[in-house]
């Protein structure tokens, strides 16, 4: 089934048409820039264009970088403060006359990733699935079933939350080479391994088609693979979740 799949960030909103049974895209992927820390009213408009350049009319899913419970986005990191309890697939309806299905990006990522990019993963207990951006996401799989909104980016490592010690942003905005990255990113993983005692990770986001830079400088005990869809994954997994949960 054909369903519209966004994907909202801190810095841009993104969208395409996705088959639902294969995982491909049969759309171009548009791309809308907004400010940083949008506001909702900026986004949903987003996400209104997207609808109207792809004449599209169906379900949507959208991906959320914050915690999302029954539609209702509960937290905002990387976003306006406007987002805290607002109603997601409610305001989306209210701008497109489209139904909705809101959750939260990096469990968008994950379930598309799982399904489509690296299925081989389903043979490990306990999978946790990483997105390297603006923040850092995470979706928990524990035999292939997702445990919903775990917020592992905000995990406080030495008195500052994860992301912010090792986030691409970070990467970037203080000129980390690969290696120094890595070994930020290493402290980071190795709180997740005591915790949490992965069987694998699998590293999502813009960072994931780096791999071969940094991989060697990872100084961790548990397999560590790239995501295979990069930075679609988030879109196609909203639109799954979309059909899933809109269409039976
Ligand atoms: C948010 C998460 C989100 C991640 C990636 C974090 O700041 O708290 O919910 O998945 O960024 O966008």
């Amino acid at each position: 089934m054909i369903t519209l799949g966004i994907d909202i960030g801190g810095s841009a909103t993104k969208g395409a048409l996705v088959d639902t049974a294969t995982g491909q895209l049969i759309s171009e992927r548009i791309r809308f820039e907004t400010e940083l820390m949008a506001k909702p009213k900026q986004v949903i408009n987003c996400i209104y264009k997207i609808c109207k350049e792809l004449k599209y009319e169906g379900p949507i899913g959208a991906g959320y970088p914050g915690i999302v419970k029954n539609s209702i986005s509960l937290t905002a990191a990387n976003m306006h403060k406007q987002w805290i309890n607002a109603n997601v697939a409610e305001m989306i309806k209210a701008q497109t006359g489209q139904e909705a299905y809101v959750l939260n990006d990096a469990d968008a990522a994950g379930l598309a990733e799982m399904r489509f990019g690296s299925p081989e993963a389903w043979k490990y207990p306990v999978v946790m699935f990483l997105t390297v951006g603006t923040g850092i996401g995470s979706a928990v799989f524990v035999k292939g079933q997702l445990m919903p909104n775990t917020e592992f980016g905000h995990l406080k490592v030495r008195g500052k939350d994860a992301e912010h010690r090792a986030s691409d942003a970070v990467r970037q905005k203080d000129h980390l080479s690969w290696k120094r990255w890595a070994e930020k990113f290493t402290e980071v993983l190795r709180w997740y391994e005591f915790l949490l005692n992965p069987d694998l990770f699998i590293l999502g986001g813009g960072i994931s088609s780096r791999f071969d830079q940094y991989a060697k400088h990872l100084n961790i005990d548990t397999r560590i693979i790239p995501a295979k869809l990069e930075n679609l994954a988030g879109i196609i997994g909203a639109a799954m979740a979309a059909q899933e949960n809109l269409t039976k």
